[in-house]
Order: structure tokens, then C-alpha cells, then sequence
């Protein structure tokens, strides 16, 4: 579905991405970790084409995308959920979801299946985007992204600054995707939700993927888990 095969990408003269290589199967998730600063952002960047990377190549369905403006790679089939979320907060719940709605016999979301997944956001349709929790304000992004109609979901710390009960309520909306065959990139800080629902795991440190197994590969790390993940065994 998607690879990412040895990407080198930069903001001005700073050589942030030194040979990235990622892939996500078809109706898998994948999932990128490490901590702050090690260019997992700057991955999700680069295959949506905000920080095109300068060398390597980025496979979509066996077209290749490294060159291509974001409008198109959105075209193509590949939905953002971005860090830090962004809904519009001036416009209802309702109307950011159908500011988002492409046409698509694909795969087929609708309001009313996105209302079905979140019925939170039902509840809250005539509110407006910026008067939602954090934890709403999150399901309005995935379910704003679902709109587009996407093949692959690029997903950047949905659980980010969320509640632990919040945390809970993102990842089984992942499974509930995952159930779909959606297929899923996401970055995680929150590395136990994401070791529940990853089907392949990344670890990244300074631009660079320095590990790459299952989840249960990285259980059983102790090393990686200690050196680049700060977590104690
Ligand atoms: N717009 C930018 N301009 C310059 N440097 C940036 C920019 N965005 C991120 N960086 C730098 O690139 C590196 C990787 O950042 P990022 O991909 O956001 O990391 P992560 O998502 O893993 O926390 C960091 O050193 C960060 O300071
Ligand atoms: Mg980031």
C-alpha cells in the first residue's frame, strides 16, 4: 500500500530525514515511535508532500508520490489527521464534516456512518468546533479525514494531551477502523495504546528508523525499549 524507501528530508540547510524507510501493508496500521524531536512528524510530512524529501522515493499503490503537490496526494487516497488537531472553530460540527466530503463510491463514508462511529459528534452537530473537549475536538479530525474517503490514514498523536478515558475511546475507534481494513500510518506517544493496536512497529531517533518488528519484537526489546523510548524494564 504504501513505502517509504530511504528518504532524506530537510527544513532549509538541516538534514532531518537521513534514509527513512517505512511501509504499511494493505489494512494494516503501522506505527512510528520515539520521543520528541526524532522526525516522525517530518515522515508524516514528507509522504502528504508538505516537506517533500530532496532524495528516495515514496511508493502509493504503485504510483510513485515524493514529487507530487499534497492536493494531489490527498487525490490519490491518503487522509491526515495532523498533531495537534485543527478543526475549524467558527464553523458547526456538522459543517466541518462536510467541508470534507469528496465524492466516492470507494469506500463510501457518510455522515450518517460517521455519526454511527461517533455518536459523541451526533450529540454535538450544531456545536461549534471550538466550543468541543479536546477529546471531541479529536474525533471531529479523524472524522473529517474519514470524510475524504481515504485508502491510507496518516494519524499524528491522536492521543496527544487527551484524558486516559479519552486515550481509551481513540484507540478503539483505531480498532473499529482497523476492522473496517482501513490502513493506518500513526505516530504515538502514548506507547501501550499503540502497542494494543499496531499490527508493525518503528522506532526513529535522530531522522533515522532504528528499529522495525512487532509489537511483541518491541516487548521483548528491552534495550530499545530503555534507550529510545525512556522506558524502564
Ligand atoms: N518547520 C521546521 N523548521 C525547522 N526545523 C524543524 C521544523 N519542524 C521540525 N523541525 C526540526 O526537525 C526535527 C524533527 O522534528 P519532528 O519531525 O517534528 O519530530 P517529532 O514529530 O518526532 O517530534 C527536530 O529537530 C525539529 O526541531
Ligand atoms: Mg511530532
Amino acid at each position: 500500500m504504501l513505502q517509504v524507501d530511504n528518504i532524506h528530508s530537510y527544513y532549509g540547510d538541516s538534514h532531518v530525514l537521513q534514509g527513512v524507510s517505512v511501509n504499511v501493508k494493505k489494512g494494516s496500521l503501522s506505527v512510528l515511535l520515539g520521543r520528541n524531536g526524532m522526525g516522525k512528524t517530518t515522515t508524516i510530512r514528507s509522504i502528504i508532500g508538505f516537506t517533500p524529501p530532496r532524495q528516495g522515493k515514496i511508493r502509493f499503490q504503485g504510483n510513485e508520490i515524493q514529487k507530487l503537490p499534497s492536493y494531489r496526494v490527498a487525490q490519490l487516497g491518503i487522509g491526515l489527521v495532523p498533531q495537534g488537531r485543527g478543526v475549524f472553530p467558527n464553523l458547526t460540527v456538522k459543517e466541518n464534516l462536510t467541508i470534507a466530503a469528496r465524492n466516492s463510491s470507494r469506500r463510501g463514508w457518510t455522515l450518517d456512518r460517521i455519526y454511527e462511529l461517533f455518536p459523541r459528534l451526533k450529540e454535538r452537530a450544531s456545536s461549534m468546533g471550538g466550543n468541543l473537549s479536546g477529546g471531541e475536538q479529536q474525533m471531529l479530525t479523524i472524522g473529517r479525514a474519514l470524510m475524504t474517503n481515504p485508502d491510507l490514514l496518516l494519524l499524528d498523536e491522536p492521543s496527544e494531551g487527551l484524558s486516559p478515558l479519552m486515550v481509551q475511546e481513540v484507540e478503539n475507534i483505531i480498532s473499529a477502523l482497523k476492522q473496517e481494513g482501513l490502513s493506518m500510518l500513526m505516530v504515538e506517544q502514548n506507547i501501550s495504546m499503540a502497542l494494543h493496536v499496531a499490527d508493525w512497529v518503528y522506532v526513529m531517533c535522530k531522522g533515522e528508523v532504528v528499529f522495525d518488528g512487532s509489537p511483541d519484537d518491541l516487548k521483548r526489546n528491552d534495550a530499545v525499549k530503555h534507550k529510545y523510548l525512556g522506558m524502564s524494564s
